[in-house]
């Protein structure tokens, strides 16, 4: 039987019965007229009832922007996934943490983003592309995701943490962990295997910490960035922020550069008109490359928590409820976005999305983000006249993380 099946009609359902954190919904990509129903009859919605608990969800773009806006009623503490962190690893990261404390947090690594930064990377960024696609095996099928995508932003997160590098797929397996078990996200991993795994990665940073303090050297990657603020100096001793943190720069700089890299492949292949528009005119990478972010969001969601009851759009959020902001559905809603549902790579406005966020939690790496995939594009242009998907892509199941795992693709060279 087709698993797609199992999955109820959502014309059909009862609206109270529509819950959107069913990660099936996103590992068969059948998400779309769920969020739609919601968008047009009840954007501000109540599951009594899930995996996760009782939840309201927040699906239109205003409402969305309105949410993410405001952090005095809606607190991104204790976690901004929608399932709970559980006893066994209780960390804290500045993503969860409202101002003043996120401030101080946040404003300690930023500089590893900064725009003289991101120029000194790109060219160091360009050469591992090149080296990547260079040596892609023409002529054979294989899998996207593995060849490029992994190997690209793995790279990339082993230069901003200065990660032995021969070491450095440790990190791509405790990024996976990081938000892949089922109580957080909807997702498969093994939740001794996520512990045990999580605090090999405390461990091994734990020693890096050590070796590195005072040893003299002066460039800057996001350990040493931690150790020379006088608000963060301290971090490795308190183990659970010194893990918290790691895994949001680990997550926040690899899944999402990951997926993305994955999905402009897909979208290009499906939609082969926008593709002949890039061949015919490589000045709208960038634009493209926004779309594609857009298109993928590659986050679908950033929850938080009511500080106080809250009357919003009609509804009463009570205190302490859980409040989730679904980007996926802002990304696609049509009264803020001229045909969401089409990639379009020649928007007039293309950064005009919400998969970055918004406030104060807005990502800090957006511009290094879309500069690796500004670059892959480019070089991508230089050599193939086509990426060709062959099969089906195989989707991550969560209900965080947008993912694809596996794209089976054969590259025709110029
Ligand atoms: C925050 C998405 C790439 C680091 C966020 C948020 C989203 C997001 C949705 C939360 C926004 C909110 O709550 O309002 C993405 C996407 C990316 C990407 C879609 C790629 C396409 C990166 C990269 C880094 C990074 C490359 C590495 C430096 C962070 C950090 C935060 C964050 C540290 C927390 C910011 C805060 O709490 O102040 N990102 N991200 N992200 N992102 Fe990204």
């Amino acid at each position: 039987m087709n698993i797609a099946e199992q999955l109820p009609n959502a014309g059909m359902m009862a609206l109270e019965d529509i819950d959107v954190s069913d990660s099936r919904l996103y590992q068969q990509d059948a998400w779309r007229p769920y969020f739609e129903r919601l968008r047009n009859e009840d954007p501000v919605h109540y599951v009594a009832d899930s995996q996760f608990g009782p939840f309201w969800s927040i699906t239109r773009w205003e409402d969305i922007v309105a949410v993410d806006s405001n952090f005095e009623d809606f607190s991104s503490e204790p976690t901004i996934i929608i399932g709970d962190l559980g006893e066994d690893l209780p960390i804290r990261q500045f993503i969860a943490m409202d101002p003043p404390k996120h401030d101080v947090q946040r404003r300690a690594v930023q500089g590893v983003v900064a725009p003289k930064n991101l120029a000194e990377m790109e060219s160091l960024i360009r050469s591992r592309v090149v080296e990547i696609l260079d040596n892609l095996p023409v002529g054979e099928t294989f899998n996207w995701v593995e060849h490029v995508s992994v190997n690209l932003t793995t790279q990339m997160l082993a230069t901003l943490f200065d990660f032995p590098f021969d070491e450095r797929s440790k990190l791509t397996y405790w990024s996976d962990l990081g938000a892949g078990s089922p109580e957080i996200a909807g997702g498969d991993v093994d939740p001794e295997e996520r512990v045990a795994g999580l605090q090999e990665c405390l461990e091994t940073f734990t020693r890096i910490w050590r070796e590195r303090k005072d040893d003299g050297v002066e460039t800057l990657d996001l350990i040493r960035m931690l150790q020379r603020d006088p608000n963060t100096e301290n971090m490795v001793d308190d183990p659970m922020e010194f893990l918290g943190n790691l895994l949001l720069l680990i997550i926040g700089g690899n899944d999402t550069t990951r997926n993305s890299a994955s999905a402009g492949v897909l979208a290009l292949n499906q939609y082969p008109a926008e593709y002949d528009k890039l061949r015919a005119n490589p000045d709208l990478i960038p634009s493209m490359v926004s779309e594609v972010i857009r298109w993928q969001t590659p986050l679908m969601h950033m929850r938080r928590t009511a500080n106080k009851d809250v009357e919003f759009q009609g509804k009463t959020i009570r205190k302490g409820e859980k409040v989730v902001m679904w980007y996926i559905s802002g990304n696609h809603d049509e009264t803020a976005i001229e045909n969401a549902n089409s990639f379009i790579i020649d928007r007039e406005n293309p950064r005009k999305h919400m998969s970055f966020g918004f406030g104060v939690h807005r990502c800090m790496g957006n511009r290094l983000a879309e500069m690796q995939l500004r670059v892959l594009w480019e070089e991508i242009m230089q050599r193939f006249s086509k990426i060709e998907v062959v099969a089906e892509p195989e989707r991550v199941q969560s209900n965080f993380v947008r993912g694809i795992s596996d794209l089976q693709v054969r590259v025709h060279p110029l």
